[in-house]
């Protein structure tokens, strides 16, 4: 739906296609999705330099980072959230239409606002990344201190205590944190980028 009447799609010249063809890859929206601590911002920003070294175009957005920016206007109520990630989804799809490996890290707790991200992007350009770890190890983590806030009553609404957390059906992959050490976690997701053809061997 737009807000704005008389408006057309202008096409560009050049196409995605060109884009892959000059950067030798293909581009797609790699989407972390997990509770705050589970590891998303440490495994995208491990995976990018992985990808970075590979000579692979990458940009990474990341929920504390774009909350400073873009979406400084949201909160943590679940129309912000949706919100939040709506327009991450419209981001993504763009960087992925300019060539570019696009890593995502937002806790995205929603399976309908992911799911409608999936569907803004071609089939073959949405993998999914469950990272897992229990609550408890996210809590013991306690990376920003929030967890201690949350349990002092100065935060509300916190994805996993007092906010619900919805697990992907059907992700494309699970990283469990609580298993896999960060190296290990990066070679898993190479593999599987791989195997289904999205990087060369
Ligand atoms: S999302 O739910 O809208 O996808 P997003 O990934 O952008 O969240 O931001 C989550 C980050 O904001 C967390 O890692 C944490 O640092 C911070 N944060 C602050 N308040 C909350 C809250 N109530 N619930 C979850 N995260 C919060």
């Amino acid at each position: 739906m737009t807000e704005s009447g008389n408006i057309t799609w202008h096409e560009s010249k050049i196409k995605k296609e060109d884009r892959h063809q000059l950067n030798n890859h293909r581009s797609a929206v790699i989407w972390f999705t997990g509770l705050s601590g589970s590891g998303k911002s440490t495994l995208s920003a491990a995976l990018e330099a992985c990808l970075h070294k590979k000579g692979i175009r990458t940009y990474r957005l990341d929920g504390d980072n774009i909350r400073h920016g873009l979406n400084r206007d949201l909160g943590f109520s679940p129309d912000d959230r949706k919100e939040n990630i709506r327009r991450i989804g419209e981001v993504a799809k763009l960087m992925v239409d300019a060539g570019l490996f696009t890593l995502t890290a937002f806790i995205s707790p929603y399976k309908a606002d992911r799911d409608q991200v999936r569907q803004l992007v071609e089939a073959d350009e949405f993998i999914e990344i469950y990272v897992k770890a229990t609550i408890e190890t996210c809590e013991e983590r306690d990376p920003k201190g929030l967890y201690q806030k949350v349990r002092l009553g100065e935060i509300k609404n916190f994805t996993g205590i007092d906010a619900p957390y919805e697990e992907p059906h059907y992700p494309d992959l699970v990283v469990d944190t609580d298993q896999l050490s960060v190296a290990d976690s990066v070679e898993y997701i190479v593999a599987y980028l791989k195997k289904n053809h999205f990087i060369a061997d």
